[in-house]
């Protein structure tokens, strides 16, 4: 059976005292294994030091697209590797905003991450503008097939696929269940035509983006969504574990 998939991306938060406690916290809650892959993606300069701590599963929350040379300040797929971490996020918004990441960027971190084994989580989503105009779905394929529709079948069914509408991110507003499960239809539509069914349905689409304990349960038992990625509220253990316990 598929296993449904969190992802608890702390970003640039947390000092080491605090990340610390949390990740005690988090080691001595007893997840279900067989049926949830729990993934935390800290600030890369703990993320070593998070895998020889514990004995969860980590990932980047990004990777450079070359495996080494002269790129002062960044961390190459190779070198997340190595750590033992397992998984990386690519393509998240604000690197999409803030850092100015367009899709053949993009493109070349997700070969990256396949070349070296790593586990993507690929993140795609419209802007408020681009939702009020419907124009999602069209923006969202748009990212797809410029970020990872090129992969085979075979890597493609190892992905996952994050879906947060930016203006769902950080804000409080989660998008509504219509929403949610009209792009995630729409994502496995999209993977059913170009892969076939099998391969499609292999593909791990999750939500993220004001993801709460309010309103998890109900996120998480929507049509073709196979877990979620969350920002503010993984970085307390109470509603991470409240999370965690969701399905
Ligand atoms: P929030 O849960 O804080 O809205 O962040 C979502 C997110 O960006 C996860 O990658």
């Amino acid at each position: 059976m598929k296993k449904k998939f969190i992802g608890a991306n702390w970003k640039m938060n947390l000092l080491q005292p605090e990340l610390e406690v949390l990740l005690q916290e988090l080691s001595t809650n007893s997840i279900n294994e067989d049926s949830i892959e729990f993934v935390i993606f800290p600030s890369q300069i703990y993320l070593a030091d998070c895998i020889n701590r514990s004995n969860l599963t980590f990932g980047a929350q990004d990777i450079h697209s070359e495996n080494n040379g002269a790129f002062t300040g960044a961390v190459s797929a190779e070198q997340v590797k190595s750590t033992g971490a397992r998984f990386v996020l690519v393509g998240h918004s604000e690197r999409r905003s803030v850092f100015q990441e367009n899709n053949t960027l993009i493109k070349n971190k997700v070969n990256a991450a396949l070349n070296n084994s790593l586990g993507l989580v690929f993140c795609c989503g419209e802007s408020l503008d681009k939702r009020e105009k419907a124009l999602e779905k069209e923006f969202v394929l748009s990212q797809l097939e410029e970020g990872v529709l090129h992969l085979s079948g075979q890597h493609v069914a190892k992905c996952i696929i994050a879906y947060e509408p930016i203006w769902a991110i950080g804000t409080g507003k989660v998008a509504n269940n219509h929403q949610i499960e009209g792009m995630h239809n729409f994502i496995r539509e999209t993977l059913i035509n170009k892969y076939g069914y099998e391969i499609a349905h292999a593909v791990r689409i999750i939500y993220g983006g004001s993801c709460t304990t309010d309103n998890a349960k109900e996120i998480f038992a929507l049509n073709n969504v196979d877990g979620g990625l969350i920002g503010g509220a993984s970085l307390n253990f109470e509603s991470m574990n409240t999370l965690l316990n969701s399905f």
